[in-house]
């Protein structure tokens, strides 16, 4: 693999809206983020991915874009950005930004001028389709619920519709329009030139349409089929778009990207995160990918441990068949806290924090740890609908109560798979409001942050925050950063909750073990289990372990036994 700058760092997403607020509004911004910059590189994380901050009315939480080119005021203004990357900087941290250019918002002055005039040049950068038979163009269910067509606002009698695969403020953008392409390159370059290293690519895969816009075959009662399976099926297409984005900006700028892209197949892994990729890499969201494969929360199935290092072992593998690295995560801003959704229930605890920290770490590629991971925070324990904000979990919450459920229900489901539950607030002490605002907050705060807390953990030994430092000094250590960033993965086990996997570097002829146990009962390994799937045989050594794990060398100075309590977890050096 031809070595690159970002190879064999850590990365850290940030939900500017929840994680510092400075002034006391109730809303994360800019300035909390610069003061809270210390304890990132404390924690030792190299690149800083931040959510949208770009001007929104926020009907999907800033990724519905007015301005591409400036900063959201309730998060600050340019100087404060240029401050920002500075500053970082002086840190060793890059920046990131989100690049979100399917759609944008439907107050973007293109919106604007494009339903004030149908033949304006900005017309033109959107879907603007006639329907059928008296009908909207067709059956595809937006990402949050509800037809992806709309009428075009101020055109609300004619037979003319508006597309997006998300909220009703999300118009798409079409990218068929080589103005529209050169718009985005534009902005795209705007933020490279302002000194930020690279972009997280939002819902990339939507950007191709088939312009015949033909029905699908239903996925629910309602006769409609999600949007995502429109993605699929013209997927061929986007080659020669990615492309052309990556040579007007990232390669010029040696950018590192990583995209959203779900539904990947070996050829697409390749084509997106090979050598040649369009991007650098790609997050794994196969498991999430797999409860989203649902239409809806009520058909959610649980994911068990198992489940989860199913869907980890299968990307790590594709991703190494073709050469490409991936981006291993447990959580984002879309999904609820890993932990609590991976993880047992007597593991969703500061225990099962270290537990799946250390599957996490291990792995192949760049991981991404997302903001209040690294102190194991846990799903919020939401009592009411009121307290939700996402429109996603209020659709949902709408489509329960019209299937039978009762309000309890509902709010329980949304509960456990909303995306609010990684939108609360950072908990950073014990003070109101977890000390994340002096004001109001905008999102309730999570229950538990008088005792799960920053200042609770940071410079605690034992504590989950210094087992996250310990973990990414030990990837980055000079002796070992060869064998996690570039050795290969390989399946050990996956038995009810008994997890292993290995990394095997010919180059450094080092082979580590990475072991954790999910099951409730205490459990043993072997390390002659390993057979010839062992190839390096010095005395093993622990380089970390968590929950009392503790190997115990056979005599011969080779061989060896794991001890595994429940939550144990154990990275072995063979
Ligand atoms: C994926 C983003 O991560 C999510 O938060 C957003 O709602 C959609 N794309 C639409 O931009
Ligand atoms: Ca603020």
């Amino acid at each position: 693999m031809e070595p690159k700058w970002w190879h064999g760092k850590v990365a850290y997403q940030i939900y500017p809206k929840s994680f510092c607020d400075s002034n006391g509004d109730g809303i994360g911004d800019l300035k909390g983020i610069i003061s809270k910059l210390d304890y990132l590189q404390a924690l030792g994380i190299d690149i800083l991915w931040l959510s949208p901050i770009y001007p929104s009315p926020f009907v999907d939480q800033g990724y519905d874009i007015a301005d591409y080119e400036n900063i959201e005021p309730l998060f600050g203004n340019l100087d404060d950005f240029d401050h920002l990357v500075a500053a970082a900087k002086e840190r060793n941290i890059d920046v990131i930004m989100d690049l979100v250019a399917n759609h944008c918002s439907d107050q973007h002055p293109w919106f604007k001028k494009a339903c004030a005039d149908l033949n304006s040049e900005e017309a033109g950068y959107f879907y603007f389709v006639k329907g059928k038979n008296g009908k909207v163009p067709n059956n595809l269910r937006s990402y949050f619920g509800g037809s992806v067509w709309d009428h075009i606002p101020g055109h609300e009698d004619e037979d003319i519709f508006y597309s997006h695969y998300f909220a009703k403020g999300q118009p798409d953008l079409n990218w068929y329009n080589p103005k529209l392409r050169e718009q985005v390159y534009k902005f795209t370059n705007f933020w490279l030139q302002r000194g930020v290293k690279g972009f997280r690519v939002d819902a990339i895969l939507s950007i191709v349409k088939d312009l015949s816009f033909p029905d699908l075959p239903p996925d629910d009662t309602d006769g409609m089929c999600h949007a995502a399976n429109m993605n699929a099926r013209n997927l061929h297409q986007i080659g020669p778009f990615l492309n052309e984005l990556k040579a007007k900006t990232f390669t010029p700028a040696d950018s590192f990207t990583v995209g959203e892209v779900l539904t990947v197949t070996p050829e697409s892994v390749k084509d997106f995160a090979g050598a040649n990729g369009y991007f650098s890499t790609l997050f794994d969201l196969s498991a999430r990918e797999k409860v989203e494969s649902f239409p809806h929360y009520r058909m959610f199935p649980n994911l068990l441990p198992d489940d989860f290092a199913q869907c980890v072992f299968d990307t790590q593998d594709l991703n190494q068949k073709v050469d490409a690295f991936v981006a291993p995560i447990i959580e984002n801003h879309d999904e609820p806290r890993g932990l609590s959704y991976y993880m047992p229930d007597y593991l969703q605890n500061a225990v099962g924090a270290k537990t799946i920290a250390t599957f996490l770490m291990g792995l192949r590629g760049i991981p991404f740890i997302y903001q209040g991971q690294e102190i194991g925070m846990t799903n919020t324990a939401f009592q009411s609908i009121d307290e939700f904000d996402d429109l996603y979990a209020k659709n949902e919450y709408r489509d329960m109560l019209e299937h039978g459920y009762t309000p309890e229900q509902a709010v329980a489901s949304c509960a456990r798979h909303g995306r609010d539950n990684a939108r609360t607030p950072m908990l950073w002490d014990d003070s109101a409001n977890a000390g994340f605002t002096t004001g109001k907050p905008w999102m309730r705060v999570h229950q538990d942050y008088k005792t799960l807390n920053v200042k609770n953990q940071f410079g605690v030994l034992g504590s989950t925050f210094s087992y996250y430092q310990d973990l990414i000094k030990l990837r980055k250590a000079p002796e070992y950063a060869h064998v996690f960033t570039y050795g290969s993965f390989e399946r050990v086990m996956i038995d009810q909750g008994l997890i292993a996997y290995l990394r095997t570097d010919k180059e450094t002829e080092q082979q580590l073990l990475v072991i954790i146990n999910t099951r409730k009962d205490s459990c043993t390994y072997d390390l002659s289990a390993l057979g010839d799937k062992r190839v390096c045989k010095h005395q093993p050594q622990v380089l970390i372990s968590a929950n009392e794990a503790t190997l115990s060398v056979k005599a011969d100075g080779v061989d060896g036994i794991i001890n595994l309590g429940c939550g144990g977890a154990m990275i072995v050096a063979l």
